[in-house]
């Protein structure tokens, strides 16, 4: 089953622009049309929206949370569901609550469903699991299709879940005329080009980690920084490395460095970086600057032919140039395969991390 692969994990990674392919196939058409009505939900009335998920699936949350503030012009709340079950948690019939859950078993995420059950909000399951518990329990249903995913760290179901939401985002721009027709049309067509770059991302990366992984050797804890939409890609690039190397990691919105974490910094704290585009890249690069003078070995993700990540970065993992709205997907390959291979560096198993289970059906 595993073919080439050393691993299911590294499977996974390269089955992205499959589970891509797939999530967009139909929902999508070559114009850049979005349709959603399989779900059977109206979005006229929907005033507020509240995502709830756990691990990987919250930090999709967040990147969709960033994409329908920006585009739909709602406010969008994103809620560890451990919390929200137990929060009392204010809303109304017009509040859309988006539980995004790759097994669809997940308790937690099962109960903040209930939770919202309280005060009338209609529910969205995004799951990767037909017939799945969340199925049963929501209003409506958005499947990713991603394939079943065996290693126990999330990626492909995650790049599923992004897309899922990116297409939500542009649905619920549509239904609201937050966003041009032909503005529409073109974030459309951007997105369809997932599958081509983070295929690219692949291709540009084969190979490319070790000087990173040796920068890892010694290392006591980590930082992931990023702003944006890169500062969820760092809190997943560090879940994903803390779940299967055991190296205490951490992500960091960049401009929060300054008020306590930058206290970690020395040789034995690698910074990885996410870089971004724009306004927020220089901001970026400032707070990474900051650490790089305090002795941090920086790795930058960043553009090819990028000079100042090659001066802020001891290593530089190149991504290639892609649409805004793809960007998150594509600094996502570096930091998987940079959490894949340090663990398997260290000789772990990346699989079946200790302690944890594919799973959590358990409070
Ligand atoms: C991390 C990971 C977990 C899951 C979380 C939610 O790599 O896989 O953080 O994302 O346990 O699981 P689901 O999506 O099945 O509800």
């Amino acid at each position: 089953e595993l073919g080439v692969y050393e691993d299911f994990m590294m499977k996974e990674i390269h089955e992205q622009p499959e589970a891509l392919r797939a999530t967009l196939a139909g929902r999508l058409d070559a114009e850049g049309r979005v349709d959603l009505s399989e779900t059977g939900l109206d979005l006229r009335h929907v005033n507020r929206v509240v995502v709830v998920a756990c691990g990987t699936a919250l930090h999709a949350g967040l990147l969709g949370k960033g994409l329908i503030e920006r585009l739909a012009r709602l406010p969008v709340e994103v809620a560890v569901a451990s919390e929200y079950r137990y929060a009392d948690p204010v809303g109304d019939e017009n509040t859309l609550v988006v539980a995004i859950s790759q097994s669809g078993e997940t308790t937690d995420t099962l109960a903040a469903v209930e939770a919202a059950r309280y005060f009338g909000g209609k529910v969205l399951a995004v799951t990767n699991t037909r017939g799945s518990l969340i199925t049963r329990e929501a209003d409506a249903v958005l499947l990713t299709e991603a394939g079943p995913e065996i290693c126990v760290a999330s990626t492909k179901a995650f790049a599923a879940q992004v897309a899922a939401l990116d297409l939500l985002a542009l649905e619920l721009a549509r239904v609201r005329g937050t966003v041009s027709d032909d503005e529409l049309l073109s974030l459309g067509r951007d997105l369809r080009r997932a599958p081509e770059k983070v295929a690219a991302a692949l291709a540009l990366l084969e190979g490319k980690t070790e000087a990173a992984v040796e920068l890892f050797e010694d290392a006591r804890c980590s930082l992931f920084l990023g702003r944006g939409p890169a500062f969820p890609v760092a809190l997943e690039g560090a879940l994903k490395l803390k779940e299967i190397s055991y190296i205490p990691s951490e992500g960091y919105a960049a401009g929060e460095m300054k008020h306590g974490p930058i206290a970690l910094v020395d040789e034995q704290c690698p910074v990885v970086a996410i870089l971004g585009e724009g306004v927020l890249r220089e901001k970026t690069l400032s707070n990474v600057e900051e650490t790089a003078a305090r002795g941090a070995n920086v790795v930058a993700i960043a553009r090819e032919d990028d000079a100042a990540a090659d001066r802020v970065g001891r290593v530089v993992l190149c991504v290639p140039d892609a649409p805004e709205i793809l960007r998150p997907l594509v600094w996502s390959v570096p930091l998987q395969l940079l959490a894949h291979d340090i663990a398997t560096d260290r000789g772990l198993d990346v699989d079946k991390p200790r302690n944890l289970a594919k799973s959590v059906t358990v409070e």
